[in-house]
């Protein structure tokens, strides 16, 4: 196989992928290889997997099969295929023996992505799983170029094993950058055109420093950057939500009013046995400590239905759960057994139906909250985040503090903060009008 000379990321999952996405992408530009302009004629595409829910593998390897066909069809050399991120590191010389692909890079080895690629280039299949106790991101090129909105991860990996999840396995024990090499990349992006930073990690709020210091610390600091207008954070845990970063909701201007704190359930017996180590509980606490330190906070969440056993009681619980808190925005899912993970073992396995059932009841409950917090959003005066154009003519796109779309008609440049009035709420998105102006 020749060496390969134009390259495509192609990114699944959660924003921490999308953000190794981009630092792949650096490393190959970096390595003098450039980005295909089609990404489907790219000479190596980087499949970058997530792992969290079902069929994600059987996906892969179908995408895998379509490269290939499409190259086929066209006439064309096969691309070089490069399998990264999460079912890289679950599946491993797997891959390589079922689909023949050339590399396989877990999500902690990828600053050796050029290294295997010559390597592949030169008819050796590369695979690198390994997890480092030399992190990779002292391996990564500068930060160059980047949109008004840019994520950093600052912390990586869980030690909270919940029954029913991946990421333990497949991103290791929970580790935090070093503060100083968090400060650098932040100046850095802000200096390549970012104007909002949003930290990363599977679990953001346990990140701390060397001397124990929490990211509260971390944000302070990164709102005396220049030119640096918000700063946002996700995803945390609520056995992790310290004081300090509560206070930070108060006192830091820059700090977005947003919070996504996963709770899974709103019952207490299928907490326990996710091991969530909360409780319904505990968790309003903390939200209730937030919202004393900032009113106007939007509040989001990620919620599994159809956990081995969950009762309809147990399900009804969640419901009242989402009624309590009043969620801006969330996330839901139908239960998915993952291999290797302690629930999937369980009994009391549910039935696919009424998984279905209970994800509609809980999603209609959902969007009914958005959509009230949406309208309550109407008459506020605030700032948007101009992020790109709109499909209308004149039309911009952007998001109010609160992580709403809110789309304007107005002679706007990407990554302009412009104080709007927002004069109408859909379901997802709500319209702003300069201030003083008649018509949107
Ligand atoms: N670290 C974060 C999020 C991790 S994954 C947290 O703990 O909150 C993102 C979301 O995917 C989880 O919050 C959960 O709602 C969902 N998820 C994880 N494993 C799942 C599974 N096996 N089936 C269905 N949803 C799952
Ligand atoms: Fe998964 Fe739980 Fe860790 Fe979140 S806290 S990544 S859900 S194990
Ligand atoms: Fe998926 Fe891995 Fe993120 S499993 S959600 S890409 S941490």
């Amino acid at each position: 196989m020749t060496a390969p000379k134009t390259f495509a990321v192609k990114s699944f999952g959660c924003q921490m992928n999308v953000y190794d996405g981009e630092r792949m992408a650096e490393l190959m530009a970096a390595d003098g290889l450039v980005p295909a302009a089609d990404p489907a004629h790219a000479d190596l595409v980087v499949l970058n997997t997530c792992h969290i829910r079902e069929r994600a593998t059987e996906k892969v390897y179908s995408d895998i099969g379509r490269l290939r066909k499409d190259a086929a069809k066209r006439g064309a050399v096969a691309p070089m295929i490069a399998v990264a991120g999460c079912v890289a590191q679950a599946e491993g010389a797997e891959i390589v023996r079922r689909a023949k692909v050339d590399v396989v890079v877990g999500p902690q080895a990828y600053h050796n992505l050029p290294a295997l690629v010559a390597k592949a280039a030169a008819g050796e299949a590369g695979l690198d799983t390994d997890m480092p106790v030399d992190s990779k991101f002292g391996h990564l090129p500068a930060r160059r170029r980047v949109g008004p909105t840019a994520f950093l991860t600052v912390q990586e990996g869980c030690d909270k094993f919940c029954t029913y999840c991946v990421v333990p396995y497949t991103r290791g024990a929970e580790v935090s950058r070093s503060f100083a090499a968090i400060v650098d990349e932040a100046k850095a992006l802000v200096d390549a055109g970012a104007r909002e930073i949003t930290l990363l990690g599977q679990n953001v709020n346990a990140w701390e420093d060397e001397d124990g210091r929490g990211l509260d610390h971390l944000i302070r600091t990164l709102d005396r950057i220049p030119g640096l207008a918000r700063i946002r954070y996700t995803t945390s845990h609520p056995n992790d939500m310290r004081q300090g970063l509560i206070d930070a909701h108060r006192d830091v201007e820059s700090l977005m009013p947003f919070l996504h704190l996963p709770v899974q359930s709103g019952s207490d017996r299928v907490l326990k046995a996710m091991n969530r180590s909360h409780t319904t509980d505990s968790y309003l606490r903390v939200i209730d400590r937030v919202r004393a330190a900032r009113s106007d906070i939007a509040l989001s969440g990620d919620f599994i239905v159809g956990f081995p056993g969950e009762t309809e009681a147990e399900f009804a619980d969640t419901l009242r759960l989402v009624g309590a808190v009043g969620y801006a925005q969330a996330f839901s899912f139908k239960y998915s057994p993952r291999p290797g993970t302690p629930a999937a073992d369980m009994a009391d396995q549910i039935a696919p139906d009424v998984m279905d059932d209970r994800l509609q009841r809980l999603q209609a409950a959902l969007n009914r909250d958005q959509a009230a917090f949406n309208a309550a959003a109407v008459g506020r005066t605030c700032d948007v985040l101009i992020e790109r154009k709109g499909k209308l003519p004149g039309q911009m796109l952007g998001k109010s503090p609160w992580l709403q779309s809110v789309h304007l008609i107005g002679n706007h440049a990407i990554g302009d903060l412009v104080t709007v009035e927002l004069v109408e709420a859909g379901p997802n998105s709500l319209t702003g009008r300069m201030p003083g102006r008649i018509a949107a």
